[in-house]
C-alpha cells in the first residue's frame, strides 16, 4: 500500500505485517544505540496543522530512528496564517522532495484530500484527522494489547476491550474499533448516549451506557479524553456526573480482571475520565503505549517507503 490514511484500509494481513515489523523495531527501544539505516536519504514531512505531544515526536523519533531526514512543519508560524491553502501548502513539500507527509489536521478527510489530489507524489500517513481517524494510534493500541493479553502474537482473537467516553468526538475510538474487530477482539463501546455517534449502529461493535456491567468482563480497558474544544454546543452531562457515571477510579478498577491493562491514548483530563491513582497504578500501560507508538511508526514509514531490511541486528 501507498499509504496510510484509515485503519479500516488494513487487511488483517497488513495489520498483522505491520505489527509483527513493530516488533522486530521495538527492541531497539531497550538497546543503547536506537538507530537503523534503512531509510537513509529519504525525507519525511511532519505536517502539524492542529496541536499535538505524542504523534508528532514519535514520528520524527521513528524517522529518525530510521536514518531519515525529518521536516517539521507546525501550522503556527506557517504561511497559514497568510492565507495559503492545504494545496499550496502540499505544493511546497513536494517541491523539497518529501517522500512521505505525516499529516494532523483538525479537518476530518483532509489526509485523504492530500492523498488524492495528486498535489503530491509521496505517502500520506494519517495522524489524525478531525473527529475521522487516527490509524496509527490504533496500530500502537494494538501492539501494547497483543503484548500483553496475546503474548506477542499479532492477534486479539476473542479479546474483550472496552473503549469508555467520548466516543462522538474520538478519531482514536474509530481507528481502534475497525482495527480491533479486524484482529479478532469483541469491542464494546461505553458512552453516555450524548457522546455516541450517529451511525455507531454500523461499527463493528457492541454500545452500552453502563460502565460497571462491561469493565469486568474486559481484558482491556481504554479510556478516553473528554474532547470539550470539539463541544459547541454544550456538554452533557456535566463534568462531576461524568466522572462519576463514565469516570475510571480505583474503586472501579478493584472491578477488573488481574490480567486487565488500562490504557489511554493521551492526553490525559486527570479527575475527570481517569483519576491520578489509576493512572499511575501497575495495571496502567498509558506510558508503554507511547515508547510503543515510536515502533509502530517505525514499521509504517518503513513498510511504505520500502526501505532496505530493518536488519535489527545490525543497527549503525
Ligand atoms: N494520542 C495522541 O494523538 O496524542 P497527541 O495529540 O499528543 O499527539
Amino acid at each position: 500500500k501507498r499509504h496510510l490514511l484509515s485503519a479500516g484500509d488494513l487487511s488483517r494481513d497488513d495489520a498483522e505485517l505491520i505489527l509483527t515489523t513493530a516488533a522486530e523495531l521495538r527492541e531497539l527501544a531497550d538497546r543503547p544505540i536506537k538507530k537503523l539505516p534503512a531509510l537513509r536519504g529519504r525525507t519525511v514531512v511532519n505536517l502539524f496543522f492542529e496541536d499535538s505531544t505524542r504523534t508528532r515526536i514519535s514520528f520524527e523519533a521513528a524517522a529518525k530512528r530510521l536514518s531519515a531526514d525529518v521536516i517539521n512543519f507546525a501550522a503556527k508560524g506557517s504561511s497559514l496564517s497568510k492565507g495559503e491553502s492545504l494545496k499550496d501548502t502540499a505544493l511546497t513539500l513536494e517541491a523539497m522532495g518529501a517522500d512521505a507527509v505525516v499529516v494532523r489536521h483538525g479537518a476530518s478527510g483532509a489526509p485523504h484530500r492530500l492523498a488524492n489530489s495528486g498535489w503530491v507524489r509521496s505517502s500520506v500517513v494519517n495522524a489524525g484527522d478531525g473527529t475521522h481517524e487516527h490509524p496509527t494510534q490504533a496500530l500502537l493500541d494494538a501492539f501494547t494489547m497483543t503484548r500483553h493479553l496475546s503474548g506477542g502474537k499479532p492477534t486479539l482473537e476473542g479479546r474483550r476491550i472496552a473503549i469508555v467516553g467520548d466516543v462522538l468526538h474520538s478519531r482514536v475510538a474509530r481507528s481502534n474499533a475497525l482495527l480491533l474487530h479486524t484482529l479478532g477482539a469483541e469491542v464494546t463501546l461505553v458512552a453516555p448516549p450524548t457522546l455516541l455517534p450517529v451511525g455507531v449502529d454500523s461499527w463493528p461493535v457492541e454500545t452500552s451506557y453502563d460502565l460497571d456491567a462491561v469493565i469486568p468482563k474486559a481484558d482491556a480497558v481504554m479510556m478516553l479524553r473528554v474532547q470539550r474544544e470539539r463541544m459547541h454546543g454544550g456538554f452533557f452531562p456535566t463534568a462531576r456526573e461524568y466522572s462519576r457515571r463514565y469516570g475510571l477510579d480505583g474503586r472501579r478498577m478493584a472491578t477488573l480482571q488481574d490480567h486487565t491493562i488500562v490504557m489511554h491514548p493521551g492526553p490525559m483530563v486527570r479527575g475527570m475520565e481517569i483519576t491520578a491513582d489509576v493512572a499511575d497504578s501497575e495495571r496502567s500501560v498509558i506510558v508503554e503505549q507511547v515508547t510503543n507508538g515510536v515502533a509502530v511508526r517505525m514499521a509504517v514509514l518503513y513498510l511504505l517507503l520500502g526501505g532496505s531490511e530493518p536488519a535489527v541486528g545490525g543497527e549503525e
